[in-house]
């Protein structure tokens, strides 16, 4: 059987962070949906060009076009022995898809860790982040600095700050969670699928947490 980890949380909690390191630790594939709507703004195909007016007013990108989406991704070979989905699902309606196409390989969702943090938090978080533009990689200007500043170390490539990070827009981008994405909380706990983990400590002590979860 496959390992899909779902991880959970707010804006800015950290979930890609995290992600990118149980990636390399589990040998599982790190599947953002947030990263494959830049990748396709970036490559400017039509996905990317519906994708962006939500993604800039910090709304989310209807269900149909974003379940299309990773299906087609979790679909890919490298998916086959599972993956950790960062940003997907983030409605109930994405949830119950999810549950189906995983069905369809005799597959579910094995985890979902729930990362939280208070509301100052990931807005000061999101206020000083930089990502790379090659691969998505995240540096913090106080918390997690890159060797040199505007360059990312993994794949030297030039980080930038992205246009929903904008205070405002990180703003609503919460609201959204809270109304849309949170229901998700009560949806996961309920099939015994959550793991509360403490997203204000270091990076580090959230992965060794992280790590636990998923042995458990
Ligand atoms: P997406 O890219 O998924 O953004 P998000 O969920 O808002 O989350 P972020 O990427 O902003 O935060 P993160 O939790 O990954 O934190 P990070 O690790 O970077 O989605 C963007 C948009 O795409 C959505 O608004 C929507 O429009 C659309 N979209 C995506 N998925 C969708 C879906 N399923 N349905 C519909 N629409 C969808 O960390 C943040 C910062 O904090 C970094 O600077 C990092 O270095 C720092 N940091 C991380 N951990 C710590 C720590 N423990 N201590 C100190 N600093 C830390
Ligand atoms: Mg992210």
């Amino acid at each position: 059987m496959a390992t899909y980890i779902v991880l959970l949380g707010p804006p800015g909690v950290g979930k890609g962070t995290q992600a990118k390191v149980l990636a390399k630790q589990t040998g599982l594939v790190h599947v953002s949906s947030g990263d494959l709507f830049r990748e396709n703004i970036k490559n400017q195909t039509e996905l990317g060009r519906l994708a962006q007016s939500y993604i800039n007013k910090g709304e989310l990108v209807p269900d149909d076009m974003t379940i299309a989406m990773v299906k087609a991704r979790i679909a890919r070979p490298d998916c086959e022995m599972g993956a950790i989905l960062d940003g997907f699902p983030r409605t109930p309606a994405q949830a119950d898809a999810l549950r189906k196409i995983l069905a369809e390989f005799g597959d579910d969702v094995k985890v979902v860790p729930y990362i939280t943090a208070p509301e100052e938090m990931l807005v000061e978080r999101l206020s000083r982040r930089w990502t790379c533009c090659a691969q998505g990689h995240v540096f913090h200007e106080l918390y997690n600095p890159p060797q040199k500043a505007g360059v990312c170390d993994i794949d030297g490539s030039e980080l930038y700050q992205r246009d929903d990070d904008k205070a405002e827009t990180v703003k609503h981008r919460i609201q959204v969670y809270l109304k849309q994405t949170a229901p998700l909380i009560s949806y996961y706990r309920e099939q015994g699928k959550l793991v509360e983990v403490d997203g204000t400590q270091s990076i580090e002590q959230v992965t060794q947490d992280l790590l636990a979860a998923l042995r458990q």
